[in-house]
């Protein structure tokens, strides 16, 4: 394994989140599973140690210097709070290029007052979702244990993310990887196809994909770059650097995040912890989590089974009982956020975590309400898939419920692009009747109370101009 001699790497280990175990493993291990009790690891950090700026605000020196591929990254820009990697070990595309904007419509939509609903748009990335910010972790992780071949099972955009890792670079990696067949969007498929990962479709849903690329990693000794590999969420950690960024390094009072495998949430927890720990915040913002309702587990297990972090012990009765009534129901996700259409959730604990930390809350939300939701997102300039949707539907549903104020400060991540998923976009706003009811209302979608629909005109110029004159009054 390599690069044992660089110090950097001693700054840091792997530390299994089970407090009755606590296993550790060198940052030059690749486990993705703790080897004594098969827990979620860790990568944590001596900051005794660790140069970290004094305040956050030192960050932006790195402004200045950005022909430095690490300081021009959104992620590595952070790199002392990743203290993990040799900088020359580094495995970097130019990720994390991406945008907080106030966005009043939405704003208006959620029911918030002027300037204090935000975006957080994670589909600026060159893959065009928030995983690059944890691909270019895990791939750099990857080159230090020598790995080549890489896999992950995927709803689509971890896929993309592996693909254009793989391709974009020349370190030799080979992308593998799992997906549950049908249960991907095209945009999705495609650039795995494009970016020539090897791609195996198998009969289930990602569910059955992760179970399948566990086993196929570790009987083969592939690395494995599902957020189970704990260095991908220390990449999205900095998705919260950003945005504190963005803010001038003032914590905002909301952070809502979709959740299906429950990375991102977990890794914004870790984040707020450490900087908590370190003295460079001293407010720490609530993280409310939103599932789909046709992918619910962690509403189910948190909000009707009441299962908490209980100190790195969550009651895992429960969640078996839980995945049981699944299994004897034969209950499988089903939404048209296909990119959260997850019912096992495989950071769960690690999400709990950040729940219990940042005082956290969970919701669930219909297909209509993200549908609806993306729709206003899109019309207010900002494209996202369905599942990316999800935060502002939940952002909404807080808001009716009294839970934000209309006057906090609420930041909203726009987790992937719209032109990601076009065929359920084209089904809300087409005139397709039965492409609606195939697409969106055998989901339960009634109704596209915000579609924006094309207007079909014969190939006849006063027709043309009529029907300009009827319909194109300036926006108020
Ligand atoms: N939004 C989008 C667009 C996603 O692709 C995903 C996850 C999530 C939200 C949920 O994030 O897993 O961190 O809670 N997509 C994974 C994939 C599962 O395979 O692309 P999470």
């Amino acid at each position: 394994m390599a690069s044992s001699c660089s110090t950097k790497t001693d700054l840091a280990y792997q530390r299994c989140i089970n407090p009755t175990c606590g296993h550790t493993l060198s940052v030059d291990q690749a486990a993705f599973a703790c080897p004594e009790c098969g827990d979620l690891l860790d990568v944590v950090y001596d900051w005794d140690r660790v140069e970290v700026p004094r305040r956050l605000s030192d960050f932006e020196a790195k402004w200045s210097d950005r022909l430095n591929p690490l300081s021009f990254s959104g992620v590595w820009r952070f790199r002392e709070l990743l203290p993990f990697a040799p900088p020359d070990q580094v495995v970097t595309i130019g990720e994390g290029q991406t945008l907080l904007q106030v966005a009043d419509k939405v704003g208006q939509y959620v029911g918030m007052d002027a300037g204090r609903l935000m975006l957080q748009y994670e589909g600026m990335n060159p893959s065009g979702s928030f995983k690059d910010n944890g691909m270019t972790a895990a791939f750099t992780h990857a080159r230090m244990v020598g790995a080549k071949r890489v896999a992950c099972a995927s709803t689509g955009n971890t896929s993309a993310a592996l693909s254009v890792f793989c391709s974009a670079t020349s370190f030799g990696f080979k992308a593998i990887i799992f997906i549950g067949s049908g249960k991907i969007a095209y945009g999705k498929l495609a650039q795995a196809l494009d970016h020539g990962a090897l791609t195996i479709q198998i009969v289930g849903d990602f569910d059955d994909a992760m179970h399948r690329v566990r086993q196929v990693a570790d009987r083969l000794g592939i690395y494995l770059m599902n957020s189970v590999n704990p260095f991908r969420l220390e990449g999205q950690k900095t998705i919260m650097y950003r945005v504190l960024e963005a803010l001038a390094w003032q914590p905002p009072d909301w952070i809502v995040v979709p959740g299906g495998n429950l990375g991102n949430s977990s890794a914004f927890g870790k984040a707020f912890i450490e900087l908590k720990h370190l003295g460079l915040i001293d407010r720490v913002p609530r993280l409310a989590v939103i599932n789909a309702t046709g992918a619910q587990t962690l509403d189910q297990l948190v909000n009707a089974n009441g299962v908490t972090w209980n100190n790195g012990l969550p009651d895992a009765e429960v969640t078996q009982a839980y995945y049981d009534h699944l299994d004897a129901e034969h209950l499988k996700a089903s939404t048209i956020a296909s990119a959260i259409e997850i019912n096992r959730p495989v950071n769960l604990k690690k999400c709990l975590r950040a729940l219990d930390f940042c005082d956290g809350l969970v919701r669930q939300v219909s297909d209509q309400e993200i549908m609806d939701a993306k729709a206003r997102v899109g019309a207010g300039g900002i494209g996202c898939e369905p599942a990316s949707a999800a935060s502002v539907a939940g952002a909404k549903r807080l808001r009716e419920e009294g839970i934000i104020a209309p006057s906090d400060r609420v930041v909203c991540i726009l987790t992937a692009h719209q032109l990601k998923d076009p065929t359920a976009t084209v089904a809300y706003h087409g005139t397709d009747q039965e492409n609606f009811e195939k697409i969106l209302g055998s989901r339960g979608v009634r109704r596209a109370g915000f579609a924006n629909r094309p207007i079909s005109v014969a190939n006849d110029l006063d027709d043309i101009i009529r029907t300009i004159a009827l319909y194109s009054e300036p926006n108020a």
